[in-house]
Formats: structure tokens, sequence, C-alpha cells
């Protein structure tokens, strides 16, 4: 049998970075050898990748030239250009059959280096170009839930250059419409970087321009009192599993940084303790929002949940914490699958996907071959 080989990608230039290292260590662990070839690629901070036409001919003649050298867009930005392969270097070009991309926030889960796969014809691990990008931003994601009619924080959303422009007035509005304590967030971040709690004026005002340092757009949301943090894994394509819930204790107010990844007090409940009615309903709740939000491959969906049962969706995870101890395969191990079978499955859906598309027309052929005519 011929094995499959898995360009495993990992680092990337976001706060998430060390967090990939671990993730992607995990994976290429615990990836079966005897089915799988493993490329580890591995992206700087800085973006450097490690490892492994001529246009107006084109447009002359509508037809390649095949002499002229090929150019590809290295993924570099550094350099900005395109980059000539030439067959001098046959060794250069890498191949894969599939990549695992596990790159969490800015420039790995947002869309940006799916579209980059989806250009190089290579399937790929986790949600497609749209899911990635909605899945990273909390505004644009919170309004298709609402469309969808599946239960959100109450928020509200701005410019920051709308904000200090007129900062009093902002203020008054939030406290009116959401009041203290309240939750600003940056809507494209993870790991809970330029989050804060808010209890007054002072710490809502430097909340929001902590927030601008990271996002143009801010998110202020209504918190909710004495959460208790459930977490749900989704696994599939059209039609996705989920798995048990679990429950995160955070050692800190909330779970901010400190509290997920430094002071290592935060304790996970697998599977949480919940009344049977209420998981399914959050269960139900997390397949349709992996839906409503475009997801495919996989996604960890978190709750937040009132001691009375109400419960909202606080965010959705495209590319989730996959650490041996991450909650993501915690959660898929507590209910009847294995880490390694985890991952068969992964690989599995993105070249199911990866066919289901490829059926696709993407092109159309008219009846006349009117660009020919004079
Ligand atoms: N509206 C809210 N009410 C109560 N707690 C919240 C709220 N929003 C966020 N939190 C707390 O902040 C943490 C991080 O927020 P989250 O939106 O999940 O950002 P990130 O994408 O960085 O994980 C949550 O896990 C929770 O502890
Ligand atoms: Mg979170």
């Amino acid at each position: 049998m011929n094995k499959i080989k898995v360009g495993v990608l990992f680092g990337g230039r976001s706060a998430e970075h060390e967090v990939s290292l671990v993730s992607a260590a995990s994976i290429i662990n615990a990836l079966d050898k005897n089915k799988y070839e493993i490329l580890p690629i591995g992206i700087t901070r800085e973006g450097r990748w490690l490892s492994a036409v001529n246009a107006v001919q084109l447009l002359k003649n509508h037809e390649p030239i095949e002499k002229f050298p090929e150019h590809v867009l290295l993924p570099d930005p550094r350099k900005q250009s395109l980059i000539n392969i030439s067959t001098a270097f046959p060794q250069a070009a890498q191949q894969v059959d599939v990549i695992f991309p596990v790159i969490h926030g800015t420039g790995g889960e947002d869309g940006t280096i799916q579209g980059l796969f989806e250009l190089a014809e290579i399937p790929y691990v986790g949600a497609g170009v749209l899911g990635s990008a909605i899945g990273m931003d909390k505004v644009v994601a919170k309004q298709l839930l609402l469309q969808a009619k599946i239960p959100v924080t109450p928020g509200i959303w701005f410019l920051f250059s709308d904000f200090v422009k007129k900062p009093k007035e902002q203020l008054a509005l939030i406290e009116k419409k959401l009041g203290y304590p309240c939750f600003v967030k940056p809507p494209n971040q993870g790991s809970s970087v330029g989050i804060t709690k808010a209890h007054n004026r002072k710490e809502l005002l430097d909340a929001v321009h902590l927030a601008g340092e990271y996002d143009h757009k801010i998110l202020v949301e209504k918190a909710v009192m004495k959460p208790h943090e459930i977490e749900v894994s989704v696994l599939g394509n059209e039609t996705p599993k989920v798995s048990l819930p679990g429950e995160i204790i955070p050692s800190n107010e909330f779970y901010d940084y400190d509290a997920k990844y430094v002071d290592g007090k935060s304790v996970a409940v697998i599977p949480a303790k919940l009344p049977k009615p209420l998981i399914k309903k959050i269960q139900q709740c997390a397949v349709a929002s992996f839906q409503a939000l475009e997801c495919s491959g996989m996604a960890r969906v978190d709750f937040l949940v009132q001691k009375n049962g109400r419960f909202f969706l606080n965010e959705i995870n495209t590319i989730p914490g996959f650490t041996s101890i991450s909650m993501y395969p915690k959660l898929w191990e507590a209910s009847g699958l294995k880490y390694s079978d985890l991952l068969d499955e992964l690989i599995r859906l993105a070249i199911e996907r990866y066919d289901k598309r490829k059926k696709l027309k993407t092109a159309y052929t008219p009846k006349n071959d009117w660009y020919k005519q004079p």
C-alpha cells in the first residue's frame, strides 16, 4: 500500500506560535507511520517557510507556451515575488498528498493559508477559506449565528476609528446597552490576547484601546455571570458528528492567556457534569453552528452556560489546540475515538472534501468562440 504523504504545517506568525509547535509535535508523534509519510513544514515567526509564462504571451495567444519556465508565488512575505522554479532544481519541489495545518490564529486559522492550498490544489484538513475566515471573525460569526437563531451573548461592535472620534458617546452607549462587567475583544484574535473584562468606565476605555491595538473592529459583550465554560468537538463535513461536552474551570477570573497556558491551574472536567437534555441541546447547537458557519473537517465549539441552564455560544475554533491533553482530541477520546483514529478521520475528510470539490465545474465553455471573433 502506498503511504499518504502528509505535510504537517506548524509555527506561524500569530501569538499562538508556541501552542502550534506543541500541537504539531503531538500530531506527528501520533500519525500512524505505516500509513503516512510525514513532511514537517515549519513557518518561523518572521514568516519564513522551512523545508523543503510569460503573461503577455498568454494574453496574446490564449494558450500557455510550454517552453517558458514555471513561476510560483512562494508564501514568503519577505520576498513578495514570483519565484522561478527551474527544472535545474527539481529537489526544490516537495510533493504532498494532504496538508494538516496546525497553525492557530492569524495566518493559519483565518482562511489565508487555506487559500494558498486551494490555489496549489492540495487537500487540507479543517475548514475551507470561507469557514476559516468566518470562524476567525467573532463579529461576522455572531451575525451569522444570530441569523441561524443560535443563542449568542448580547454584544455591540464598532470601528476603533469611530470610537476615538466620539469616545464619550460610545462609552455611554455601551453602558446603556450592556452595562458592567463587559468583555472587550479584538474580534480576530485567539488565546484571549487583547481581551479584557471591564468593570467600570476607566477599565472599559483602556480595554477598547488595548483591543484597538489588535483589530480595527471592536466587539463588546455583556458578561455572562459565573458561567460554566463548556466545550464540544465537532467532526465531519456535511453531516458532522459531535462529542460529549467537557468543562473548563479557569484558574483566573476568566479564561485568560495565563489561565490557558501559563499557570497550569485551570482544570478540565471530561465529560462535563450537565443534565442529559441540556447536553443534547448544546450538541445540536454545536452542529447547527458548524453548518451555519460553513465549517468542515473539525471545530471546537465553546459555550458559556449559566446555572439556570441558559446557554450562549461563545466562539468556534476551526483549528483547536491539538496537544495530547487538548480539549478537542480529549473530548473525542472520551466519546470513544482514539487520538490516532481521529487523525485518520480528519485526513480522510480532507481528501473526501477535495475529491467532491474537484468534481464541480469551475469553467464554462461558451458555444461560440467569441474571443476569437474580430
Ligand atoms: N461574554 C462573556 N461572558 C463571560 N465570559 C466571557 C465572555 N466572553 C469571553 N469570556 C471569557 O473570556 C475567555 C476568552 O474569550 P473568547 O471569546 O473565547 O476568546 P479567545 O478566542 O481568545 O479564546 C472565555 O473563555 C471566557 O472565560
Ligand atoms: Mg476561547
